[in-house]
């Protein structure tokens, strides 16, 4: 067999899930020329919750960090996360939204396009399979991994045909809430092994303290890529950490081929990062514990934690435990959706109100919605007492949402066309119309004190710099 490949997420999953997306670019570019010394598969930088991130919180053009990146990162393959039609944000794009990104996405450095859809419906994943592909990108559709009584492995193998079909050039098991437990990782990744004719990458989380054996069972059942953190980094809700693993390997015939001394040497400035972010109040000591509850509600960490936040809210914290007996209920109820983003925040929330109003007496709107089959297909059969309640008469859609939506690029660029000053902008603005609106303020803003500069430089305002942390939303 083969050596285990080592996708890193030092610059992405782990400081989303651990410093609530954070990191600037100033933290990562000492450390670039290092880590792309190193000679992982991939480095996973770019995606997820970091574009709003950026715009939001970092005062920081995502693209232009992309293209920084590129830059200093030439040797090593740079990856991204993207939720399907969805794009990065929260809703279903029209696909040529879905195309121009993925055309930009490659343009400005990205090689490997990892695409989830929480309901793992393989139309949701159809345009951004096709655009990765037509314009050069290693396409890696995810299958997002749950457990539930439809959610065998026989569903998972026979999706992951379908991805392959579908033009998959690796596949990824994505268990965004380390649900995946190590016996179960090495049956699944077996058979996949034999079913399957392209690369399995497995991506994990240790928030039930289940990641690094469950990585062991996996390679051990010839899994070919595994996603880890550095480890000031690793563990807790991130990624398992990188060092353990390639010390564990080394000598075996699995040997990663990485050097525990250039990993030390990068791990050390990350480790002054980290501290720094502690002190920040950006790294919460919750995140970084062991918490078994994921494995007993079914629920990922992130998740927990926004309960808890709606809770706090409504002055009802005392109905926690009611509201986590509730979640499977809601999810069993819809049709066992996996619970990631956007789902999870769906789930979470009508189980807060069932909780709360009484069952079912009022629905969110994102609830109806999922109800009434906008996001696509669920997975399991839908409660159709609870669907009628919420969606009336209204007609099931069965078709690729998508197919409904016209193409709407031209609008959003119509809607900006005095602020464009680079293309990519048109999509940052669709994505996140008013984050984006405020970004390009403040650029111009910038670029206006930079043209004058008799005047002295306006003072950073720190509290839009460093937002305090409003509860990430995003389950990664
Ligand atoms: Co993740």
């Amino acid at each position: 067999m083969s050596k285990l490949l080592i996708t890193d997420t030092i610059l992405r999953d782990s400081h989303q899930s651990l410093a609530a997306t954070r990191m600037p670019i100033s933290d990562m570019l000492p450390a670039c020329e290092i880590l792309d010394s190193i000679g992982y598969w991939s480095l996973e930088v770019w995606g997820g919750a970091t574009f709003d991130s950026c715009l939001r919180f970092l005062n920081e053009d995502p693209w232009e960090r992309l293209r920084t990146l590129r830059k200093h990162l030439p040797n090593t393959k740079l990856q991204m996360l993207f939720r399907g039609q969805n794009i990065l944000g929260y809703k279903h794009y029209a696909d040529d939204v879905v195309e121009q990104f993925c055309r930009k996405a490659i343009e400005n450095g990205i090689d490997v396009i990892r695409i989830f859809d929480a309901l793992n419906d393989p139309r949701n994943l159809e345009a951004a399979i096709k655009y990765t592909k037509k314009y050069g990108g290693i396409c890696e559709p995810a299958i997002s991994y749950t457990t539930s009584p439809v959610h065998s492995e026989d569903y998972f193998v026979k999706l992951a045909k379908e991805l392959v079909q579908m033009g998959a050039d690796t596949i990824c098991i994505k268990d965004m809430a380390n649900l995946l437990l190590p016996y179960d990782a090495y049956s699944l990744v077996k058979r996949l092994k034999s079913e399957v004719d392209v690369p399995i990458h497995l991506h994990t989380h240790n928030t039930s303290g289940t990641g690094d054996m469950t990585y062991l069972m996996a390679m051990q059942a010839g899994v070919d890529i595994v996603d880890t953190a550095l480890s000031p980094f690793g563990n807790g809700t991130s990624q398992p950490a990188t060092e353990p693993l390639v010390a564990t390997l080394k000598g075996h015939e699995r040997d990663t081929g990485l050097d525990l001394n250039a990993l030390s040497e990068a791990a050390k400035h990350f480790r002054k990062v980290f501290d720094r972010m502690k002190k920040e109040g950006l790294i919460s000591d919750k995140s970084l514990r062991v918490d078994t509850n994921t494995l007993l509600y079914q629920v990922p960490g992130g998740m927990l934690s926004n309960l808890i936040s709606q809770l706090k809210q409504a002055n009802a914290e005392d109905r926690y435990y009611e509201v986590l007996a509730e979640v499977p209920r809601v999810r069993k109820d819809f049709g066992y959706p996996p619970l990631v983003t956007p789902t999870s925040q769906i789930v979470g929330s009508q189980a807060v109100l069932n909780v709360l109003m009484g069952r079912y007496k009022s629905f969110t709107k994102e609830s109806k919605g999922l109800l009434r089959g906008e996001y696509g297909r669920l997975p399991g059969e839908v409660n159709e007492e609870v669907r009628r309640k919420a969606i009336g008469d209204a007609e099931v859609i069965t078709c690729r949402p998508a197919d409904l939506l016209e193409p709407e690029l031209e609008k959003y660029r119509n809607e900006i066309k005095d602020r464009i000053r680079q293309e990519e902008d048109v999509l940052s603005y669709a994505l996140f119309p008013q984050v984006a609106m405020k970004f390009f303020d403040a650029r111009d803003a910038a670029e206006a004190a930079k043209n004058a500069p008799q005047k002295a430089e306006p003072e950073e305002d720190e509290n839009t710099v460093r937002e305090l942390y409003v509860e990430d939303l995003t389950v990664r």
